[in-house]
């Protein structure tokens, strides 16, 4: 077997692993996190539809089983139990919202929204094209209400830009991009026993008093039931999030595709080209900073723009949002600020900024699913060099140190360099579609 063979196939290994067969689920690393996240189950179902449409199926029906009435899909779906994460179900409380899930304990918080574009990425891969279509009209309206959930809950000022409320729900946990919020705050110190820091090393992962911040964040949501007019109104972290609402941008325009080809839904494609037309323009009109050449986060609680640059900035390439000219700024931006020849691509969070953190989750270190939808993205405006350079770096790193969760950008730093959880399964799964496509 070649080099590439024998990656896919350990890639597999991982996934099949971290499969849990009585409830159709993969976690995304044992211990540090024993069961389902929403994003990351995008991105295994897309590595297991190049082996194992079954698997690829099952994960995407195990998340939507737990949708709230609202439409509304969790970040977190407490299918087990497990007392190696903290915080649990028990924490979380999600039955406190009316129509949160009756059938499963969840969060009350989501994340990135990829159903759309994954489904569309299962059609295109799965060469069953009458099976797995069968499978996408089965869910396909699910997502379309998630979306409707996001326009009619999420976006106080119809802008079309939905707010995330927690730090969480951005996907990039504890980036830099939060600190002046957290300055913002000034909440209790919680009694709590992390559980992460018994998997992983303490200087790879969030600080106490950081906890301290995402628990409060919880708390006033859960005071107010987690109703999302009351958390518009109150809380504190209030953002509009250029990966949140690229990966939403994305996944309507794969919603209206898929919509195309099973045809007879004329009026939510119509809603869809609606919502679409008009996020896309508010996005480029609010999230992009001219000085820095990318977009960036809004502070909607503090009415500003968040004046940092990250991965995340580079993200709408994915989903069409830039003309030409400012995919051209965007590729700028990445190369100088990021992409010099010492440093694999793509830093999570500004190397030239003083509150980069190599080692520290999504301070700084890299992680194969952003990089999966940069490769996408400039691939698809033509940066055929740049896009080829982020897969490259991202087969290169899982090959030298392992399918870790977050890897060191410096080249100087020659061991070692896979931080977070081992085994990771997002890792794999695109690793595999690195690899086939
Ligand atoms: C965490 O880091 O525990 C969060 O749940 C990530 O989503």
């Amino acid at each position: 077997m070649t080099t590439k063979d024998n990656l896919i196939e350990s890639a597999k290994t991982v996934l099949n692993s971290n499969f849990d067969e009585d409830k159709g689920f993969t976690i995304p690393c044992e211990g540090l996190y024993p069961f389902q996240w929403n994003w990351d189950s995008g991105f295994i179902a897309i590595g297991f539809a190049h082996y194992n449409t079954d698997k690829a199926k099952r994960e995407i029906e195990a998340l939507l089983s737990a949708q709230w009435e609202n439409g509304f899909i969790p970040h977190i779906i407490f299918h087990n139990d497990s007392d190696t994460y903290f915080p649990g179900p028990d924490f979380h409380l999600s039955k406190l919202h009316p129509l949160a899930s009756k059938s499963h304990r969840t969060t009350g918080m989501t994340q990135p929204p990829v159903l759309g574009f994954v489904l569309k990425e299962l059609y295109d891969i799965v060469e069953d094209k009458t099976d797995i279509l069968n499978f996408i009209k089965t869910n396909i309206d699910k997502v379309y209400h998630n979306h409707e959930h996001f326009y009619t809950h999420r976006d106080p000022n119809q802008e079309g830009l939905a707010f995330i409320y927690h730090n969480w729900e951005s996907g990039t946990d504890n980036s830099p991009i939060w600190d002046d919020i957290w300055d913002t705050m000034n909440p209790p110190n919680y009694k709590f026993e992390r559980r992460d820091t018994t998997h992983v090393d303490a200087s790879q992962r969030p600080t106490n008093r950081e906890y301290d911040y995402y628990l409060h964040l919880i708390e006033i949501a859960k005071e107010h039931h987690y109703d999302d007019a009351k958390i518009a109104e109150l809380s504190p972290f209030l953002v509009q999030d250029p990966l949140f609402n690229a990966m939403l941008i994305k996944s309507n325009a794969a919603l209206i595709a898929l919509y195309e080809i099973i045809g007879d839904a004329a009026d939510k494609i119509s809603q869809l080209k609606q919502w679409q037309t008009k996020a896309i323009a508010r996005f480029n009109e609010k999230l992009f900073n001219e000085k820095l050449g990318a977009y960036v986060h809004y502070d909607l609680r503090n009415e500003k723009q968040i004046e940092h640059v990250s991965s995340s900035s580079f993200a709408p390439l994915f989903a069409d949002i830039p003309d030409e000219a400012r995919a051209n700024t965007l590729v700028e931006t990445m190369t100088t600020k990021f992409g010099s020849e010492n440093r694999y691509l793509c830093a999570s969070f500004d190397p030239d900024s003083d509150r980069f953190n190599p080692k520290k989750y999504w301070r700084g270190p890299v992680w194969i699913n952003l990089n999966w939808l940069l490769y996408k993205g400039l691939k698809s405006y033509g940066f055929y060099d740049l896009s080829n350079r982020v897969k490259e770096d991202s087969i290169t790193l899982i090959e030298k140190y392992g399918f870790y969760e977050y890897f060191d950008s410096r080249k100087e730093v020659t061991e070692n360099a896979g931080y977070g959880g081992n085994n990771f399964s997002w890792s794999a799964a695109l690793l595999i579609d690195f690899l086939k496509s």
